[in-house]
């Protein structure tokens, strides 16, 4: 298993191969693509914030928009920087030199199931303050695989780094702490389970 795990660890770290398998696992992205148009403001001037943006395989759906993706690893942010369009910054999520209340929206997806409580809460945090009052925080996170019959689901979160794979209910409680949740749900993405949320933010 650790054999296997550092294998994943070391494609995963290549920008091209990254984005290459978990199109494959995840079917293209459609249901994620699908519920990010639904559920984000998808008008063109708007101005989003991706964090944890890996190598920017969602930028594209931004493009007439004040896009950011802010990722800790540089080589995706390189990457994104060559590839996409878009403006890129390498920093942690726990910390990014951006203004406060610079953003309409923030996307989150698939960052907080590598972080303890602690770090979410300091993610979330920071993607309070770069949102507008009122603004929201689109997030997508990994949950436990939900059918005992997915076992290429259940194999792949025993072997991948996300060591804070959580229960619907734990992120719920670390999103009721900074907004509002105005809409959840459970939905599938090829292989993979997610729990959404979209999050608004205290609008004073
Ligand atoms: C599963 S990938 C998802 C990437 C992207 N959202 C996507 O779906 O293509 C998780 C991402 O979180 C990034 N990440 C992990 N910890 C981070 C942190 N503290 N700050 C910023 N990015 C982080 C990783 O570098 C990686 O790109």
């Amino acid at each position: 298993m650790k054999l296997l795990n550092s294998l994943i660890e070391k494609v995963s770290d290549h920008p091209v191969l990254f984005i290459f398998f978990r199109a494959i696992l995840e079917n293209d992205f459609k249901a994620i693509r699908a519920v990010i148009r639904r559920d984000l403001d998808m008008s063109p001037g708007k101005r989003t914030l991706d964090l944890g943006c890996g190598p920017g395989a969602f930028s594209d759906l931004f493009e007439h928009q004040d896009y950011v993706g802010a990722d800790l690893n540089k080589r995706y942010i390189d990457y994104a920087r060559e590839n996409r369009r878009g403006t890129f910054v390498c920093s942690d999520a726990r910390r990014v030199d951006l203004p406060d209340a610079r953003f309409d929206q923030v996307l989150i997806f698939g960052l907080l199931h590598h972080l303890s409580d602690e770090d979410t809460r300091a993610v979330l945090a920071e993607a309070k303050r770069m949102a507008v009052p009122g603004g929201v925080i689109l997030a997508i996170e990994d949950i436990p695989a939900q059918h005992r019959l997915n076992l290429v689901g259940h194999l792949l979160h025993a072997i991948e780094n996300g060591e804070h794979i959580r229960p619907t209910a734990d992120y719920r409680r670390l999103y009721g702490e900074v907004g509002q949740i105005e809409v959840e749900e459970e939905l599938r993405s090829g292989v993979c389970d997610y729990y959404l949320a979209r999050i608004r933010m205290p609008r004073a």
